[in-house]
């Protein structure tokens, strides 16, 4: 059986996935600036022995490994490689060496998976049928998005997948453990800056000023009617206002507030109308109370969509792979990602894998200068993964 055989040798190479794992753990790179990191998929990927490498949007690459009978179908398997402005806390041999960057969301370990499950696959290449296309992506965690300019630059053509499958870490789940979700998954994420202008002064004499604090109170609370009015309660949305910056005193009225927030959802027509929405209320409010608003949406990845066929197909492997009880069901998550973009290009289906282990106190989240993995999953990163492309592929 391939399947025995893939797991076998996910077994064989799990060390060298760890290996992997720790080198890029220690040497990570921020967004759009993975030189180093690119290299070294490079060399790994040829030391496996896999050829047509081709470079897209600088620091990424695709490359194919190609079964028999190449044409028939083709999988994608992608993986981001990018770190984040965090000073590691944790004290461990493959500690950060980069000062202030830390691979605190995992990708470190997407990207070891996918070198690890390129070697399975290559091994195994003579007994399945078609192509699986290796994604090594840069620059996921700041917008546009790493995957928008993969796609830009003909990451899916050449040929062109029939679906996309991408994994990532969650230190909510026990490591053993994959969750799966059909259908709406991640939000879109739309930043927002705000700036209440009016006229500032003394703060005993308001009936002489506008004031841009007050105003812009009345106008956070108002914008929340776009969640509790005017969506519709069966999409999720979510409006959060986290920087307030009004640089008066006791007595001093500032002449301008500056505001930042996020909105998020799980539908794009709704996204759209939402901004609208938004910039109607604000302007009623502020216009209103006799100031002015200069109101900026700047639009982050659109809301991630797994195919219910590909996901389910797919779920079913996992089963076979590790067994029914460690498959779970995921919820909706409203944090974005932007393997969105291949998801509205082609079916796709984005799972997790679990990498918590309360015993070793491996419990912190993604983005935080504690996050770790317990590297036992890789096992399963790199296995599960050759497993699902070829799956997915011996399905018709
Ligand atoms: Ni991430």
């Amino acid at each position: 059986m391939l399947k025995d055989k893939i797991k076998s040798l996910a077994k064989a190479y799990k060390e060298e996935v760890i290996q992997n794992r720790r080198h890029l753990h220690s040497h990570p790179e921020l967004s759009y600036q993975e030189y180093e990191t690119a290299k070294f998929v490079k060399s790994k990927l040829e030391e496996i022995g896999i050829e047509s490498l081709e470079q897209k949007a600088t620091t990424g690459w695709t490359a194919l490994i190609k079964g028999k009978n190449p044409d028939k179908k083709v999988i994608a398997l992608r993986a981001d490689m990018d770190a984040l402005p965090i000073i590691e806390a944790n004290e461990v041999p493959y500690k950060s060496q980069n000062p202030g960057v830390m691979h605190a969301c995992g990708h470190d370990a997407h990207t070891a998976s996918l070198l690890g499950a390129a070697k399975i696959l290559n091994e195994v290449k003579d007994q399945f049928e078609g192509t699986i296309k290796l994604i090594f992506q840069p620059g996921e965690e700041v917008a546009p998005g790493g995957a928008s300019y993969m796609i830009k630059d003909g990451a899916l053509n050449n040929p062109r997948p029939n679906g996309i499958i991408g994994q990532h870490v969650m230190p909510f789940i026990p490591a053993g453990k994959v969750g799966f979700r059909q259908g709406i998954y991640m939000a879109s994420a739309d930043e927002l800056y705000v700036t209440v202008k009016g006229k500032g002064g003394h703060g005993a004499m308001p009936e002489t000023l506008i004031d841009p604090v007050l105003i812009a109170s009345h106008m956070i609370v108002a914008l929340q009617q776009v969640i509790s009015r005017a969506a519709s309660p069966k999409i999720p949305s979510v409006l959060s206002f986290g920087r307030v910056e009004a640089l008066g005193a006791t007595n001093v009225i500032p002449n301008e507030v500056k505001i930042q927030g996020t909105f998020r959802t799980l539908n794009e027509e709704w996204r759209a109308k939402a901004h609208q929405k938004m910039l109607q209320i604000a302007k009623g409010i502020v216009e209103g109370m006799g100031g002015e608003v200069d109101f900026e949406i700047r639009k982050g990845y659109p809301f991630l969509q797994n195919d219910p066929e590909l996901t389910a197909r797919a779920t079913d492997a996992a089963k076979e792979y590790l067994g029914e009880e460690n498959v779970i069901d995921l919820d909706i998550w409203m944090a974005a990602e932007d393997f969105a973009y291949y998801s509205q290009e082609i079916d796709g289906c984005f799972y997790r894998l679990g990498t918590r282990n309360e015993d070793k106190g491996i419990v912190s989240g993604v983005h935080t200068p504690t996050f770790d993995i317990e590297e036992d999953a890789l096992e399963i990163g790199a296995g599960l993964m050759a497993w699902l492309a070829v799956a997915e592929l011996q399905k018709a």
